[in-house]
């Protein structure tokens, strides 16, 4: 199973609002069904499953997110509807029976994109649905500058797998179609977030891609790390305030007939 809990759902809410709207551009996608059945594949600390739920009038709602703190957080949310298990969506499959799979923002923690998308095309019914956000911002220097230092200041520095993971757009739209998806709709979307410093987006990536170095650094490397990227970083992107952040994002929908 790929594991990846170096979650903290307080750290990862701190720009709840930024990155809220990928999702429900995701949800704008799609196509209305009456009381779908549906899974939310990564699906984080439950809130937005839950509103999603609640959006589409969904009869039923599987949440399933490999991180004990972010599925211990979704408990909150369950409801007659709405329920939580802890999984790994890079394994998971249930051969014809969704009407909806859905997953914002975490698909690209799964290795090996055409066989994960096989599996969960194949757990829709006929006329059902997929739609997947995943970023695309890997060349951003946010993500240069951390594998950079990493290099320099770890043995065996921990890849950035975000950026192995996710494919180029057009391979997404080759993948679904090969998939059987006779309808899609496949495009790059560049966010933009204006943040009141450069220096905040330290605070976006140690919720996200700068993770990965937390347990292996241990805490005084970890505060060390964090000090020299963000000397790092501003040195690139300039002490600014206040800063646009660009943030490239693949979001992806197909139907199966
Ligand atoms: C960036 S969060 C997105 C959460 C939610 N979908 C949202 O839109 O706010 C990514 C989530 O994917 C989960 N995740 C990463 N790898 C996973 C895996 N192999 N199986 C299940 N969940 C995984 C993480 O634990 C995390 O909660």
């Amino acid at each position: 199973m790929t594991t990846f809990d170096g979650w903290d759902p307080d750290k990862y809410n701190q720009f709840a609002a930024e990155r809220e709207q990928p999702f429900w551009d995701l949800v704008r996608l799609l196509e209305p069904v009456d009381s779908p059945k549906v899974v939310d594949l990564g699906c984080g600390d439950g809130r937005l499953t839950a509103a999603l739920s609640e959006s589409i009038g969904s009869r039923s709602m599987l949440g399933i997110d490999s991180s004990i703190a972010m599925i211990a957080a979704a408990a909150e949310h369950s409801s007659e509807q709405v329920r939580f298990e802890v999984g790994d969506i890079g394994a998971w499959e249930q051969a014809d029976s969704y009407d909806l799979v859905f997953a914002n923002a975490s698909m690209q923690w799964v290795p090996d994109h055409p066989a994960v998308l096989t599996k969960w095309s194949t757990s829709l019914r006929r006329g059902g649905q997929l739609a997947v956000q995943v970023p695309a911002n890997a060349n951003h220097p946010a993500h240069l500058v951390a594998a950079e230092l990493a290099e320099e200041l770890m043995d065996d520095p921990p890849p950035d797998v975000v950026a192995q993971n996710v494919l180029v757009p057009e391979r997404y739209a080759e993948l679904l179609d090969a998939l059987g998806f006779d309808r899609q709709h496949v495009r790059l979307q560049v966010y933009v977030h204006h943040l009141a410093s450069a220096a905040e987006v330290v605070e976006w990536v140690k919720g996200t891609t700068l993770t990965r170095f937390k347990e292996p650094l241990g805490a005084a490397g970890w505060d060390r790390f964090i000090d020299l990227y963000r000397e790092r970083l501003l040195a690139v992107l300039g002490d600014r305030s206040p800063y646009l952040y660009p943030f490239k994002r693949i979001l992806m929908w197909g139907q199966r007939n």
